[in-house]
Order: C-alpha cells, then structure tokens, then sequence
C-alpha cells in the first residue's frame, strides 16, 4: 500500500487553490442519468471515486468524456442499457447507492448491490429506501442486493427520521419526473443538496426549498441537458485551515465560500486563531498568540461537520487545556484517536464523547489511515510531531483530496508519497522532496 511520508515541517505558508467538491460531484454524476440528453460537468475534482462512478455510468449505459485535467466531465446517457451494475464496482465506493433513484426516476427499475459498511459506520440504507416505497416503488431486500421497481412514481410527503445527505439525494432524484409534488421533510441541508437540486433544476426539474429542512418537488414530463459548475468542496476547505492552524502558519485559501465553513470558522476564532474573509479568499493566521481549548458537537449542517471532526481534533491535541468532542452523526468515528495517541496525543474517550487534554508532544511514528478524514488529521497531525510520520493506507486520502501532497508541499510541508515500487524515502535520511 502507498504511504506518505510526513515529517516535522515549519508553519504553512502560502495560498491554495480549493477545488470542487467531491460528495457534490458525485450525485450530480448520478444525476445525469435522468435524461438522454449531453451535461457537461466543470470544476470536477480529479479522484478516484470521480474515475468510480464514472465506470458505474458507463457500466449503465453512459457515454463519459473524461478530460478531467480540465477538471471537466460531459456525460451523455441515450439510453439506459443496464440497472444492475456489478458489486465489483458499486463496492468501490458507498455513495454509487445514489445512481438508484434516479435509474428509479428514468426507467423504473434497478438492483443494486448493498452498499454495506465501512470503519465509520453500519451506514444503513432504510431511509433511501422508506423514501421509494412511499414514492410508490416495490422494494425487495435480497442476500446482498436490493431492487425497487415501479411502473410509475407518485409524488407524496415523506419523513426522514434522520436528514441524511444520502437519503435526500437519492429521493429527491426519484421525485423530480413523479406524477404530483413529493415533500421531504426533515431533509439534509447541506450545501451539497443545494447544489445537486439546482443541477438538476438547470436541467427543467422543479424543486423548491433545497438548503432548508423542507423540500418540495414538482414532476415534470421530462428533463434535458446542461452545463453545471460543481461548487468548491467545504471539507477540503477545512482541511487546510486546520493544516495552517495545527502549524501555526498563515494561508490564503483560495475559491473557498466562506458560508459553507461557518462552524470551523467560528471554533477557530474561539480558540483564537485569526480568520478573515478578504476579497482574495479565506485568511487563517495562526502566527500570533496562544490558543485555547474549545469543545466541538458535530451535527447535520449547519452545524459542525462531521466529516471535520477527526482533522479539528489533531488541532486540539496541540492547544493547551482540555477539550471535548462528541460524535452525534456516526456511530464509529473515532478510530482517528488510538493513532493520534500513539503519536503522543493525550485522548480518552466514552461512548460518543472524546476528551482531549492539549499540549503533550507529538512524536512521529506508524500509522494507518482508517477512512478518509482521519487520514487527513493523521497528516497533520504529522507535520507538528518530531521526526518521522509514515500515514499508511493513504488510498483513503487520496479519494477526497486533489493533488493532496502537491497542494501540502506548495505551502511548505515536508511530506512525500512513497509507493510500493518507489525509493524517495531514505530511511536514514531526510525525506528527498
Ligand atoms: C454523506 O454520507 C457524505 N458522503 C459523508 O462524507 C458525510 O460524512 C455524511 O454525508 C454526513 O454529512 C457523501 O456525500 C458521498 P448520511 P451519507 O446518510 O449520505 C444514518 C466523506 O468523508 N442513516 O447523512 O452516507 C447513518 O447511519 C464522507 O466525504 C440512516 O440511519 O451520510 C449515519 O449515522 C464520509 N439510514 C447518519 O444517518 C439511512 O438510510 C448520516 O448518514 C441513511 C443514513
């Protein structure tokens, strides 16, 4: 497996340039299976899961122009020629579960593998599925797969017993072409919800009140083509603010929107940490002053994320003073913790709750990335402890971070990706950039 090597580095200076976000681009993917018309996606990061779906789209029956060294995508789906794409595929990757509404929404049927677990959670299906059976599909659960079949979907209101960002996608796209108005109450109000829905608006779907807890959408007969810019991602976003707060640094974070990152600039500032929205992008200055202990509750948006919860923790292990951190979103997202305190941090943790006292020394040492935002809070975590920090299974990070070691040694950090068949780590030596 790759790894990358992180050493001790200075603070982070310098700017980066986000880009677009990945658990946007994914649904809006998925979305295009609804009409037989070309959309050209922009702004697409370059990741794997990118590259899976892609696979899965044209497993379905998709023509996929990939130039994404332009960041670019056109997709244009004719016809449906598959509803089942294979496990080897949609196992890849968890989020391909949304290509189901709207397989549901173009041709009535699909049969999907299930999508299963991963280190962070059971990540259950029964709301996406709660949604298409009210919606009027027949739903059958077999030994690793499911199937919805529906001659015709009905609008109606439907409750998500928790606004899961997954659910709301994948129902909001099997309503867009149903007969009548379907509601989503309680829904996800990510911006990433947002962006999906005027995707799919642009295309001549009708769906009003994205962004809140209440979305209704109008069936239309039809959907045609469009052109769409994906918007910036709001973790990556994090990442580097956090990546200029841990190394007490000064960054400029470029093509960021400031309203999609308002809990991890509030809890920045609360501990002290200097961060300005000025005309050239978001400025994180850690350079002055000594920070302090703040407690973190991740929540669905707009409340703190959770997918930031493990990189800001790396953060609290450096600032003197106790804080906690309570996980209400998933139900195992602390595996980050036993590596963190393997390098030196001082963590206990209780059920959902994490306590963290700051200001023990980090030292470098092994460690393995167990989803993608832990391996991010492990490479910072990195760049402030004595010698050497080998992050391993680093396939995780990469699948939700663009040129993540590019964007990191551009802004000064010591880190170096070593590859089974590489030799730019001298064992006994620095790391050779
Ligand atoms: C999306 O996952 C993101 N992934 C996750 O980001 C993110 O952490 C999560 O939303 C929460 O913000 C993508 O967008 C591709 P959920 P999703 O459905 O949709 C429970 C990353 O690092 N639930 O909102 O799978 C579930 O168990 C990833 O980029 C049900 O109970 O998240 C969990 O506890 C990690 N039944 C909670 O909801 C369901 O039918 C949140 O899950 C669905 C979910």
């Amino acid at each position: 497996m790759a790894k990358f090597i992180v050493q001790k580095s200075g603070p982070l200076m310098g700017e980066v340039e986000i880009s677009g976000s990945k658990n946007a681009v994914l649904p809006i993917m998925a979305a295009t299976l609804l009409c037989e018309e070309q959309c050209v996606i922009m702004d697409v990061p370059k990741l794997r899961d990118v590259d899976v779906m892609s696979q899965i789209l044209v497993r379905i029956g998709a023509n996929v122009k990939d130039e994404l060294e332009q960041n670019k995508l056109t997709v244009t789906t004719s016809e449906i020629a598959e509803t089942e794409p294979p496990y080897g595929l949609v196992s890849k990757m968890r989020a391909s579960f949304v290509i189901m509404g709207p397989l549901l929404a173009r041709v009535g049927r699909a049969r999907i593998p299930l999508p299963g677990g991963c280190a962070i959670g059971s990540r259950p299906i029964d709301l996406h599925l709660k949604g298409f059976a009210a919606l009027g599909a027949k739903i059958v659960e077999g030994s690793g797969f499911v199937e919805a079949q529906a001659d015709r979907l009905r609008g109606t209101t439907v409750y998500l017993d928790f606004p899961s960002v997954g659910a709301t996608e994948n129902i909001m796209m099997a309503a867009v072409m149903a007969e009548g108005t379907t509601v989503i109450e309680n829904a996800a109000e990510e911006p990433e919800i947002v962006d999906l829905a005027n995707f799919i608006n642009k295309m001549g779907g009708r769906i009003k009140g994205a962004g809140t807890d209440t979305i209704k959408i109008e069936g239309v007969e039809k959907l045609h083509g469009t052109t769409h810019h994906v918007i910036p991602d709001r973790i990556e976003t994090g990442t580097f603010m956090l990546a200029a707060a841990i190394t007490r640094g000064n960054v400029l974070i470029k093509n960021s929107l400031p309203d999609h990152v308002k809990p991890v600039i509030a809890k920045l500032r609360e501990c002290g940490v200097s961060v300005e929205d000025t005309l050239e992008g978001l400025r994180v200055d850690a350079t002055r002053g000594k920070f302090t202990a703040t407690d973190i509750k991740t929540m669905p948006y707009p409340g703190f994320p959770t997918d930031m919860q493990s990189i800001f923790m790396a953060f609290l292990t450096t600032v003197e003073g106790k804080s906690t951190v309570i996980e209400t979103v998933f139900e195992n997202r602390f595996m980050h913790v036993s590596e963190l305190s393997r390098m030196g941090a001082n963590i206990t943790t209780k059920d959902r709750s994490a306590t963290i006292i700051g200001g023990a020394k980090l030292t470098g040492t092994q460690v393995v990335a167990t989803d993608l935002r832990a391996g991010a809070a492990l490479v910072l975590a990195g760049l402030v402890a004595e010698d050497f920090t080998e992050v391993d299974e680093v396939y995780h990070i990469e699948r939700g971070c663009e040129r993540f070691v590019d964007k990191f040694s551009a802004l000064g950090a010591n880190i170096v990706k070593e590859s089974p068949d590489s030799n730019n780590y001298n064992k006994y030596g620095k790391a050779e950039q």
